[in-house]
């Protein structure tokens, strides 16, 4: 259970230099909204401080001595700040808002397009939960690091320098005091936070374990239940929620601890700069209003101070998944096109294997020394044993993996001298697990030549033999087909990508086991399409049914990687080897005359 999971990169504690730059270089498009926020932040902290000084004025100047003509000013002063305070809140909150915005479009899309560029080899190798969570919830945390990171940041350390000169007008002294206690406040937070972020995050990594152990016992129910899972099934639950109470229960700790450890800390402060100052002003003459401001200051500070220790323990986390997201980034396509790739107009002609060996894994190989040769225009089945080397073969020629060693050529051409898109725009590719989009059926039969009249896209269905139930649907072609199609039966997804690859007339045809999941009597009806499509085309058919394989010019058994046997259904079966074999065993139930009866009788439908 627990290899299913891909384990998140554990907590980075060191700032890693390179990783910063990286992360600063995603606002060079907009530096100039980065300082306007900055300096409208420096207004508003500065105003701040103001404020407090101002009511000091208010005390000593205004209310004390009785003078209503000095209050009426600062006042009138205090209300014009407070006005342009405002405005500028709104501002570089307005302005922090877009730029995070602006900078995770950028991010998203730079990631999508990455995405869709690398090679197949990647996606097999990476489990798409630890990809989408790079894409959405790292890539937000960049952008959350960008703006309110740097605003919390800035504002904490102006706010707490600019009380700091003001406790410096009003008294050395007593600032002095101070110079001593935010260092000791700003350690005790930020061990705090980061510990307790830890803590958070081991809960949020157990949470989606858990989410993982629902999800497959619900998606999984008929098989549980079938296989009588549920005792086991419960423990596995039990022991993995019991680790998330724990965590959680750290982290409550913790966040209880943390604010009496700074009230304490804060309450100390006080008690000394009372003490002190109440002694200032008996012996030096100090004024009571001082004394309020100076301890409006060091209330005003506390704030600050924890805000710095959050952001601090935050931009760890926030550093972490911007490496996650850096090394999506960097993760080089296996396959690319040549620097002097070229697209030859039309990939006619010979397809052929010249020695090639190719593994997924460097030391499992799949294939070795394969050779084939298949002329323009010929039909190919292969058949074979489960692992054999199928799949293999067409993934290679499709160019979604290239031979490690040896050629293949197109038209006598080692097809890497082509650009992908040259080769993949021309190969039609139907798979045995096929994938739908969301949208209707129309723009899922559209997608691989988007300027299909809606003619086109009905003769192809007809084709497909797909038409016919797609109208028994209530909006018939514009019927959704849900995420991933999945509001169809797999033989009616099987038969919309049969219909796309067919609308597309691609120049080359590989079918993956792509009637596997559609009934005896639509596959023969198919075959007719099929034939149609073929037609001069270059295939490649793997299936198990008889009624398409028969058809082939040239049947090839594969096993363990190699050809064991080649020719037509014909010869094959004289030569009563492999095939004859896994003819008898695996097609006996189909049996030749009543398939030719049955292909007979869907014709004359
Ligand atoms: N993405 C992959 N990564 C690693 N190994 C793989 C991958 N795909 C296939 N293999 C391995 O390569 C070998 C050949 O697999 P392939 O899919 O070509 O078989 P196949 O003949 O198509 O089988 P089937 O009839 O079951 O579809 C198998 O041993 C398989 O385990
Ligand atoms: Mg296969």
């Amino acid at each position: 259970m627990s290899d299913y999971y891909f384990e998140e990169e554990e907590f980075t504690t060191e700032f890693n230099g390179q990783t910063i730059k990286r992360i600063a270089a995603q606002t060079k498009p907009y530096w100039r909204w980065v300082v306007g926020f900055l300096l409208l932040i420096g207004l508003v902290s500065f105003q701040d401080s103001v404020f407090t000084y101002l009511s000091k004025l208010i005390i000593d100047e205004g209310i004390v001595p009785g003078n209503v003509e000095r209050m009426r000013q600062l006042f009138t002063l205090y209300a014009g700040m407070a006005l342009v305070q405002a405005l500028a809140v709104f501002g570089f909150i307005y302005l922090a808002g877009i730029l995070g915005q602006r900078i995770q479009y950028d991010m998203r899309e730079t990631l999508f397009k990455h995405l869709q560029a690398l090679s197949l080899s990647y996606y097999s190798k990476t489990p798409v939960g630890w990809i989408m969570s790079r894409v959405t919830s790292d890539s937000s945390r960049i952008a959350d690091l960008i703006t309110w990171g740097l605003i919390d940041s800035t504002w904490s350390t102006l706010n707490i320098t600019a009380a700091l000169i003001f406790m410096f007008i009003i008294n050395w002294q007593l600032a002095m005091v101070m110079v001593f206690v935010i260092p000791i406040l700003l350690v005790i937070a930020t061990i705090f936070k980061k510990k307790i972020l830890l803590e958070y995050r081991r809960a949020r990594k157990m949470n989606s374990k858990l989410t993982g152990v629902y999800n497959e016992n619900i998606t999984g129910v008929r098989v549980v239940k079938a296989l009588t899972r549920e005792e086991k099934n419960l423990e596995e639950f039990d022991g993995q929620a019991t680790k998330l109470y724990q965590a959680a229960y750290r982290a409550a700790w913790l966040s209880a601890l943390f604010m009496p450890a700074v009230q304490v800390t804060g309450a100390v402060a006080l008690g000394a700069i009372i003490w002190y100052g109440g002694w200032q002003i008996q012996v030096a003459g100090m004024t009571v209003g001082s004394l309020q401001a100076f301890i409006s200051y060091l209330t005003f500070m506390l704030w600050p101070i924890l805000e710095l220790a959050r952001v601090y323990a935050e931009m760890q986390n926030s550093v972490a998944s911007a490496e996650r997201v850096f090394s999506l980034i960097d993760a080089e396509p296996e396959i690319v096109d040549r620097p002097d790739a070229f697209d030859p107009g039309t990939i006619r002609g010979d397809i052929e294997f010249d020695h090639v060996d190719f593994y997924y894994e460097k030391d499992k190989p799949v294939l070795t020394d394969f050779n084939l040769h298949v002329k323009q225009g010929e039909t190919i089945a292969l058949v074979g044993p489960t692992g054999g080397g199928k799949s293999t073969i067409v993934n290679l020629i499709c160019r979604f993996y290239e031979p490690k060693a040896g050629v293949i050529r197109i038209g006598g051409t080692d097809y890497t001298s082509f650009t992908l898109h040259a080769i993949q725009s021309r190969i039609g590719v139907v798979l045995q697990t096929p994938h739908l989009f969301s949208g209707t059926v129309r723009d899922n039969i559209r997608y691989g030549r988007l300027e299909a009249t809606d003619e086109d896209i009905e003769a192809a269905a007809r084709l497909a033999h797909a038409h016919e139930f797609i109208v028994d649907m209530e909006r018939g072609y514009d019927e959704e087909v849900g995420e991933g199609g999945n509001l169809l039966s797999t033989g009616q997804k099987q038969l919309i990508s049969l219909a796309r690859a067919m609308l597309a007339q691609p120049e080359i045809f590989v079918m993956d086991e792509a009637t596997s999941s559609v009934d005896t009597l639509t596959e023969a009806l198919i075959q007719q399409g099929m034939e149609t499509l073929m037609a001069g085309r270059t295939s490649f058919i793997i299936a198990h049914r008889l009624s398409t394989i028969k058809r082939a010019d040239r049947i090839l058994v594969i096993e363990d990687g190699r050809i064991t046997e080649i020719g037509s259904h014909a010869e094959l079966i004289r030569a009563k080897g492999h095939y004859y074999s896994l003819y008898t065993k695996q097609f006996h139930r189909q049996a030749e005359s009543s398939y030719e009866q049955l292909y007979k009788q869907a014709v004359a439908i």
